[in-house]
């Protein structure tokens, strides 16, 4: 059996509860109460630390703040984050490979989220955040932390509706990421050995500067746009029985469990 076949049997994962709600398998980004909480069988709830409850990052629809319950985007989220990203990107192709379904026992379809700008179905959700910025946020600019992809999607969106933008990423960086998002109109400051360092010297700058941080995955808007991958490839293929989505901070998951949810939930 292969992993795609053993994948289809394996009963789906119990999403557990990070942050002030957004569900993460990203299990290194869990403060050590989280771990306690799961080997105690419990949930990995727990208060996000202090010091971000006063970053300047109130989210605009008040969909999410900082210290407040997270309140899950819905499918109209989705079906409103497609309305408002069209103008900006194009929808992308599913193929079909004979020699891909042959190998992995399976109708396989593949969605082309490597034919939208930045090559990466993250963009999606940059352009529906900063879309929605207020006139004040527009003004303020944004930060945001990344690895690559993120940083490149922040960068895409903030360019096309005119918003300055700062990405902090680690210094030992991709540098071919690094020179799409200078070349994209964003400053990118490189700072400490990994993502959390960059992280954290990106809150500390936005606390300072009064710039619009971006969290990568604890925005609502972030994700609904995200999860308009997953509306349009079920509108393509309604029946689709497993959905297999890339996993880091949860943003991409988290959408199509949403989208998925709500247009087939026997779908896994
Ligand atoms: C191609 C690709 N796959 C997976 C991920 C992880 O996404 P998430 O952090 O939303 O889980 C990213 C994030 O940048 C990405 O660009």
């Amino acid at each position: 059996m292969n992993p795609f076949q053993s994948a289809l049997l394996r009963p789906p994962i119990t999403p557990l509860v990070y942050g002030n709600g957004l569900l993460s398998h990203q299990t290194d980004r869990w403060p050590e109460s989280a771990h306690r909480r799961v080997a105690a069988g419990g949930e990995a709830q727990h208060e996000r630390p202090s010091a971000c409850r006063a970053l300047p990052n109130p989210c605009s629809r008040s969909l999410l703040c900082y210290g407040e319950p997270l309140q899950i985007p819905t499918v109209r989220d989705v079906l409103l984050a497609r309305r408002q990203i069209a103008p900006h990107l194009p929808r992308t192709p599913v193929h079909r490979y004979p020699a891909l379904d042959a190998l992995l026992g399976a109708r396989v379809y593949v969605k082309h989220e490597n034919y939208l700008p930045v090559g990466a179905f993250k963009v999606r959700g940059g352009v529906n955040l900063v879309s929605q910025l207020s006139a004040e946020e527009r003004a303020r600019g944004v930060i945001t932390a990344s690895t690559g992809n993120h940083g490149q999607s922040v960068a895409f969106a903030a360019q096309r509706f005119g918003v300055p933008a700062r990405i902090v990423v680690p210094e030992r960086a991709n540098p071919g990421k690094v020179a799409a998002m200078t070349g994209m109109g964003a400053e990118v400051i490189h700072h400490g050995p990994d993502f959390d360092a960059a992280r954290r010297h990106c809150e500390q700058l936005a606390r300072e500067h009064g710039y619009r941080y971006i969290h990568s995955g604890d925005e609502p808007l972030l994700i609904a746009g995200v999860a308009t991958e997953t509306l349009e490839l079920l509108e393509d293929e309604p029946g689709i029985e497993l959905i297999i989505v890339p996993l880091r901070g949860g943003s991409g998951a988290a959408g199509a469990c949403i989208a998925a949810r709500a247009i087939n939930p026997a779908s896994r």
